[in-house]
Parts: C-alpha cells; sequence; structure tokens
C-alpha cells in the first residue's frame, strides 16, 4: 500500500447517524446490548485501566520455539517506557500500523504480505502466537512486522507518540461476553480517545468482532469520540485486505454474523 496508505484507503466520512442494524445476512441473534452511547451496561463500573487478558496456558511447539530463537531477535522488539523509533525498529520510514491482539497471526501475515509499503507494529500477551507468528514471517518471507509481546495498553501509553499512528487493527478482540466482565473489553472510551490522539488525521481504526453486543458497543463508543469519523453509514463493508480468517469461516458456516467498523481520525 506504500506511503500513501492513507490517501489511497480514501475513506468517506459519514456525518448520519450510525445505524445499529446487523451485518447482512447475519444470522446472530441480538444478545442484550448495552445502553445507546453508554460504553458501560447499568451496574458495570469500569476501570482507568483496561486489563483486557488473562495469560492463558499454552503449549509453544517445537517450531514455534525455534521461530524464537531464530527470528526473535530480528522481529520482536524489546518493551520499553520509552518512545518507539519506528524507523529504526523497521529498518525503513513507512506508514505505521498498530495491531492489537494478534492471535495466531493468520490475519496479521496476510495483511502484512498484501501490503508490503506499511509498517505493522503487533501486539500480543499469548507466547504460542507470538511463536506462531515468528514461524509465519519465516515460513512466508515477511519483513514488514515487528512484535511487541506485551499489553498493547501499556504499548499506546509509554511508547507511541500523538500522531504517530497511520492505523490501527483491532480485529475480534475479546468479546467478554458476561456483563461483569465487559469492563475488560477493549473498545472504551478513555483507550479510544488515546488511540484517536495517536492517529495521524485521516489515519484509521479499524476493528472487526463476531459478537453483536461488542459490535454496537464499538460503534456507540467509537461514533461517540469527536477526534473520529464514521466512514460509513453504521457498519462497514469488509475492507479488501482483512482475510477470513479459518475461525471466522467456521462462524460464517455456523451462521454467525461478522461487522467490521472503520473510523478515521479528523484533521
Ligand atoms: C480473541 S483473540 C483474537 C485474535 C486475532 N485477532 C484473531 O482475529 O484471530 C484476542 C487476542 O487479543 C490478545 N489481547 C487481549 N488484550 C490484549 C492486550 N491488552 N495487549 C495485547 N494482546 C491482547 C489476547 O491474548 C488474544 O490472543
Amino acid at each position: 500500500m506504500g506511503h500513501s496508505v492513507v490517501q489511497k484507503l480514501q475513506w468517506p466520512i459519514v456525518t448520519e447517524l450510525p445505524s445499529l442494524s446487523p451485518a447482512p445476512d447475519s444470522a446472530a441473534t441480538a444478545a442484550q446490548a448495552p445502553q445507546a452511547g453508554s460504553a458501560a451496561p447499568a451496574g458495570v463500573a469500569y476501570p482507568k485501566t483496561i486489563k483486557s487478558f488473562v495469560r492463558r496456558a499454552g503449549r509453544t511447539t517445537t517450531g514455534q520455539a525455534k521461530a524464537f530463537e531464530d527470528l526473535g531477535p530480528r522481529f520482536v522488539l524489546p518493551y520499553a517506557a520509552a518512545p518507539l523509533d519506528a524507523p529504526a525498529a523497521f529498518g525503513r520510514t513507512a506508514p505505521l500500523i498498530l495491531e492489537i491482539g494478534f492471535g495466531m497471526g493468520e490475519a496479521t501475515a496476510h495483511i502484512a504480505r498484501v501490503r508490503p509499503g506499511d509498517n505493522f507494529l503487533c501486539c500480543e500477551v499469548h507466547e504460542p502466537g507470538v511463536g506462531a507468528l515468528l514461524k509465519r514471517i519465516g515460513e512466508q518471507e515477511i519483513g514488514n512486522i515487528r512484535i511487541l509481546q506485551h499489553d498493547a495498553v501499556e504499548v499506546i501509553d509509554h511508547m507511541l507518540a500523538p500522531a504517530s499512528l497511520d492505523g490501527v487493527h483491532i480485529f475480534f478482540p475479546d468479546p467478554w461476553h458476561k456483563t461483569k466482565h465487559n469492563k475488560r473489553r477493549l473498545i472504551q472510551s478513555p483507550l479510544v480517545a488515546k488511540l484517536a490522539a495517536r492517529l495521524k488525521p485521516g489515519g484509521y481504526l479499524h476493528c472487526a468482532t463476531d459478537w453483536e453486543p461488542y459490535a454496537q458497543q464499538m460503534l456507540e463508543v467509537l461514533g461517540a469520540e469527536p477526534l473520529l469519523a464514521n466512514t460509513a453509514s453504521g457498519f462497514a463493508p469488509q475492507p479488501d485486505y482483512r482475510p477470513l480468517t479459518k475461525f471466522e469461516n467456521r462462524g460464517l458456516r455456523l451462521g454467525h454474523g461478522v461487522w467490521d467498523i472503520v473510523f478515521v481520525r479528523r484533521n
């Protein structure tokens, strides 16, 4: 996608009120949605800092361990509470996209390949996931990814300067289904405000989820952020760079819906 990611993506800005209608062809059942305009359901106090993950036990395979050993030194960046020097970390200057929570890295690797002109800074706390993405980087000879195995909230707070990002990807973040756990969701006003401030004018925030109440929350929270504007009237068509992953295909076969939400930073 090259240096002109912001111009080339050419997101339209839609100013009318967002529609909360489900994605076309969705058979997802509408579960209880949060109150319109509010990030937190009644009775749930949201904390100042989000703990959006649990450290899951998981086996790192031999192949992943080898990828850590061979490729970790080049592709895994150390976390430091100091601004990131992105050109030094990537060895070039290019538009910078932050991804939060890449899981096993299937979509991440695909997107990095179809957008060779962009730099992807990818955060994940789950060690086998980091190993899996490193393995894909090796197998697919990908050069434009750097990994931070660290809480993305701290990365945003301490490593990313205002107006330093061209885009943010948050795909299928943990839905934290139970109401009492909703406070652990990533998409809440304070974090969205921080992300918006770190986007350049014209930079985009792309979220996707298969959990309809969370999709509605995303639309409401992003819609309430003054620095952001929706690129669609409600949910967005799936941008062509985001692949359908195995997990998503399985869900679609079972009749579940998927919602994409794409906002841009105003000038
Ligand atoms: C449901 S998975 C989705 C993974 C992937 N995006 C996909 O579409 O398959 C969410 C991932 O986000 C990671 N995650 C959640 N909160 C995070 C945070 N604050 N920083 C880094 N990773 C996080 C979790 O470890 C988990 O692997």
